[in-house]
């Protein structure tokens, strides 16, 4: 049998520890990924009586086949608490998304909750933003156009991906190199016209990131 390597034994402590902030009553939104996957696990394992929401068909379908109930977020209107994964956490809880390409709704779900938590490994945290490149959702109509734009903004490169989202649409990424303002980058990303959603998550939206590492769990929390 293959041994587990210390990164997916901290990405499973970290997901199950989160878990432990959803109360019974709950509306719940489910991120996506490899280490949220063990937060949903654990709230399956747990049956509590919570309503959730999936960022991903990928998440909806775990949590369905785990018993849980999963409704779109039109029908749950608001959420209590979400917890999702990062590619990049920066010192000032900006991060980076959509390694999974799920960023838009990811980025959806987390400003429909009070509170965002975040569940990573000891390898998301990085000095600035940038090395994991940001993801884009691009709608293909004029996706050359697209990627001018955000050269235009810095990009020394974007690169397409042969998967598409949940939504049907391109995903590229765009490789910026160290960000040392992912708030106005952001922003500005944010204004180009066929540009569906980038993977900047400004540090505003999160509340605590839960980090794994191969001795503890440990918490960083934005204050
Ligand atoms: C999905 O698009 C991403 O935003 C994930 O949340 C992110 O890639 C983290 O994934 P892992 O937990 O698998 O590293």
């Amino acid at each position: 049998m293959n041994e587990r390597s210390a990164q997916d034994v901290a990405k499973e402590a970290a997901g199950r520890h989160a878990a432990g902030y959803v109360e019974p009553g709950m509306r719940v939104g489910l991120g996506t990924g490899s280490t949220v996957h063990w937060t949903i696990v654990e709230l399956g394992e747990r049956a509590l009586d919570i309503v959730c929401t999936a960022t991903s068909v990928q998440t909806h379908d775990l949590a369905t086949s785990l018993g849980m109930t999963v409704v779109t977020p039109d029908e749950i209107g608001r959420l209590d608490i979400a917890i999702d994964g990062a590619d990049e956490v920066a010192p000032g809880f900006d991060l980076t998304k959509g390694g999974g390409a799920a960023h838009t709704r990811e980025k959806i779900v987390a400003a429909m909750a009070d509170r965002f938590i975040v569940v990573v490994d000891e390898s998301k945290l990085v000095p600035e933003l940038g090395p994991f490149g940001i993801p884009l959702e691009v709608l293909d109509f004029a996706p050359g156009v697209v990627a001018a734009a955000v050269m235009a903004l810095g990009a020394a490169e974007v690169t397409t991906r042969d998967r598409r989202s949940d939504n049907g649409n391109l995903i590229m990424d765009a490789h910026f190199g160290p960000i040392g303002d992912p708030v106005t980058l952001a922003a500005q990303l944010s204004a180009v016209p066929g540009l569906v959603e980038h993977g900047i998550f400004p540090g505003a939206m999160v509340e605590r990131v839960v980090v794994a590492g191969t001795d503890a769990t440990r918490e960083l929390i934005n204050q």
